[in-house]
């Protein structure tokens, strides 16, 4: 295991400021970051996997330390595929928590040497959700304080 590689997994449909923060967060502790999109099969999302990753590439350019991947399947086996010792998840809420605690303790069933570490978002980005971006979105309305730039022109782009 590489003790200074940490996972970031998540959805990121699309990817928002709140993301970006943890990201930066992430990034200033750990050695190396790699944040890693969730390859969903349903067909029902904004934006494919491959869109997402090239997005968030372009968001966390600027981290020297940030890389970004894909997976499918078992995050833990993930996890273990690029011997990552930390995965991180944000938290904005305690609402948050219940379903977070559950998936770590998952997680540490499967695989006990991955250690959760939860961050917490700034404040103002504590009321961010990508499901509120994309129902904003489904409506045409502006976006542009949830998301990142690169992100804002994508989701302009689908209602061309
Ligand atoms: O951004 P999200 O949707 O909250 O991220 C959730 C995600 C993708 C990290 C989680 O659903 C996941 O790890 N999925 C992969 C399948 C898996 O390993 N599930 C067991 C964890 S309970």
């Amino acid at each position: 295991m590489d003790d200074r590689l940490a996972i970031y997994p998540g959805s990121f449909d699309p990817f928002t400021y709140g993301h970006l923060d943890i990201v930066e967060r992430a990034s200033r502790i750990f050695t190396r970051v790699q944040v890693t999109v969730a390859v969903n099969t349903s067909k029902d999302v904004l934006l494919s996997s491959e869109e997402r990753c090239q997005l968030i590439a372009e968001c966390t350019g600027h981290f020297a330390n940030v890389e970004v991947t894909s997976f499918e399947g078992l995050l833990v086996d993930y996890a273990r595929s690029c011997g990552a010792s930390v995965l991180v998840r944000g938290l904005r809420q305690v609402s948050d928590f219940d379903f977070e605690f559950r998936m770590a303790f998952a997680n540490r069933r499967l695989s006990p040497d991955l250690e959760t570490v939860f961050l917490m978002t700034s404040e103002e980005h504590a009321l961010i959700s990508a499901s509120i971006v994309r129902e904003i979105h489904d409506w045409n309305g502006d976006v542009s304080s949830f998301v990142p730039p690169p992100v804002l022109k994508a989701l302009k782009a689908k209602h061309a």
